[in-house]
C-alpha cells in the first residue's frame, strides 16, 4: 500500500509537490483542506470564524481517522494537523510521511502574497509574518520531526520521496 504523507509549515510546498507526487506514483491526491471543506461545506477561513479553531482541529483528527479505510494516496496536510491531537502518531500509522524542511526566511516570502484564504496569518502585516513564522515553527518542529523522512528543501522532489518509498518497499 503507498499512502504518502506530505507535512510541514504552511507555504513549504506540500499541495504542489504532492500533486506532482501523486501524477508520478499514479495514484489519487488528497489535500486535507480541500477534503475537510467538501465534507462540511465551509472554507477553512469560515470553519475559524463561525466555530473557531479547537473545532477544526477536531474536524481535522476525525478526517484522519477516515483515511484508514481508504487506499494509495498522497495527502498534503494542512499545516497545524500534525500539532495536535497526536495526529502526528496517526498520520505515521496511517502511512510513510515527509516533512518538507523550509526555513522562516523563506517561507515568510512565500507567504507574504498567500495570506487572505489562511486565517492565522491573514491579518499579519509582512514584518509581524516573519517573527509569527519563527516562534510557530519552533513550537512546532518536535510534531514534524516525527515524521519518517525529514526532507531539506533540495530533496523535496518527486523523484527523491519515489526513491525513499522504493527503499523502504524493498526493505
Ligand atoms: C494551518 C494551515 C493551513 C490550514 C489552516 C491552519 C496551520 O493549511 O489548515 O489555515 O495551522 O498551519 P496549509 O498548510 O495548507 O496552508
Amino acid at each position: 500500500m503507498k499512502r504518502v504523507i506530505l507535512v510541514g509549515f504552511m507555504g513549504c510546498g506540500k499541495s504542489t509537490l504532492g500533486k506532482k507526487l501523486a501524477k508520478r506514483l499514479s495514484i489519487p491526491f488528497l489535500d486535507s483542506d480541500e477534503e475537510i471543506e467538501k465534507g462540511v461545506l465551509m472554507s477553512v477561513g469560515e470553519i475559524f470564524g463561525a466555530h473557531g479553531e479547537s473545532r477544526f482541529r477536531e474536524i481535522e483528527t476525525e478526517f484522519i481517522e477516515t483515511l484508514f479505510d481508504e487506499g494509495d494516496f498522497v495527502l498534503a496536510t494542512g499545516g497545524g494537523m500534525p500539532c495536535f491531537n497526536k495526529n502526528m502518531e496517526s498520520l505515521n500509522k496511517l502511512g510513510t510521511s515527509f516533512y518538507l524542511e523550509r526555513s522562516p526566511k523563506e517561507l515568510a516570502h512565500r507567504l507574504r502574497n498567500a495570506k487572505t484564504q489562511r486565517p492565522l496569518i491573514s491579518g499579519l502585516s509582512d514584518e509581524d509574518l516573519l517573527s509569527f513564522i519563527e516562534e510557530k515553527l519552533s513550537e512546532r518542529e518536535e510534531a514534524y520531526k516525527q515524521a519518517t523522512f525529514v526532507l531539506s528543501r533540495e530533496e523535496q522532489t518527486p523523484e527523491h520521496i519515489e526513491s525513499l518509498i522504493l527503499l523502504l518497499q524493498k526493505g
